[in-house]
């Protein structure tokens, strides 16, 4: 398999539909990366499924760099994007691309921002910098105060049309691909069918380009509450606790470790 690029992500569309998820170590970017996952997002889903947090808002610029790092540095084809996090290019331009070129600078091959027409001056001037930006549109998890919590977008008529102005918007400044989390799927198959950059949808549907799950969803490492539209391909929850059980089972029964000889 070659090195996945922007470009190669690109040409896909209308060609092949791709499962990308996220990852926070070098371990299960390492497994995610050899089973031919085309792109593996750091999510600031970390915050929620990794790092204890309800929200993604209190990511850290130094959490997303020390996870980027670790993913890259496992990642050997899939295309490593860097979710820039709450804050960090919230707080003025010139920060956001210090930001933003600090996550290429430790391997990501591009950058994740929410929110459309109002980052489009910033995709822009990325774009123009080599720093590919791919756009995230719909509901936007770091709103979630502004929301009054995760909630589908786009279910009016005219929030819709906002969200397909929002995608044609980024796609304009030079995304080279646009998130669609959580508006309905007709919406969804609509800015598709209008955009030539590929639709990575989460919530979405079936027509966008290409599909994320959050790595603790696909893996069934969540117990607690999963969205309707994830689908668990495994159970690693309950085989890790099947482990650990026994573990510490067979050390208090004196089974584990067994004597070694001549040590
Ligand atoms: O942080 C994340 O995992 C994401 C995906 C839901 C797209 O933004």
């Amino acid at each position: 398999m070659k090195k996945w690029t922007v470009s190669t992500f690109k040409a896909a569309k209308g060609v092949r539909k791709l499962g990308c998820c996220t990852a926070y170590d070098a371990c299960f970017a390492r497994l995610a990366d050899e089973a031919g996952v085309p792109c593996i997002l750091v999510g600031d889903s970390m915050g929620m499924v990794s790092l204890g947090y309800s929200t993604t808002l209190p990511v850290s610029m130094q959490e997303t760099l020390s996870a980027t790092a670790a993913v890259a540095r496992a990642a050997k084809d899939a295309l490593v994007i860097a979710d820039m996090p709450f804050g960090s290019y919230q707080c003025g331009d010139d920060a956001a691309m210090a930001n933003a070129v600090a996550c290429l600078k430790v391997g990501a091959d591009g950058v994740k921002l929410e929110g459309g027409a109002r980052v489009c001056g910033l995709i822009r001037r990325m774009t123009d910098a080599g720093i590919p930006v791919l756009a995230h549109v719909g509901m936007t998890p770091q709103s979630v105060n502004a929301y009054g919590g995760f909630k589908t977008q786009g279910k009016t008529r005219e929030a819709a049309l906002q969200v397909l102005e929002d995608a044609k918007a980024v796609e304009a400044a030079g995304a080279f691909a646009v998130t669609l989390e959580c508006v309905p799927d007709e919406l969804a198959a609509e800015i598709t069918a209008a955009l030539k950059i590929p639709t990575i949808g989460i919530g979405a549907g079936p027509v966008c380009d290409a599909q994320w799950l959050v790595m603790h969803d696909l893996l069934g490492l969540n117990e607690g509450h999963v969205p309707s539209f994830v689908k668990r391909f495994a159970n690693l929850a309950a085989d890790a606790k099947k482990a650990f059980a026994q573990y510490v089972d067979e050390v208090a029964g004196g089974t584990f470790p067994p004597p070694r000889r001549g040590a």
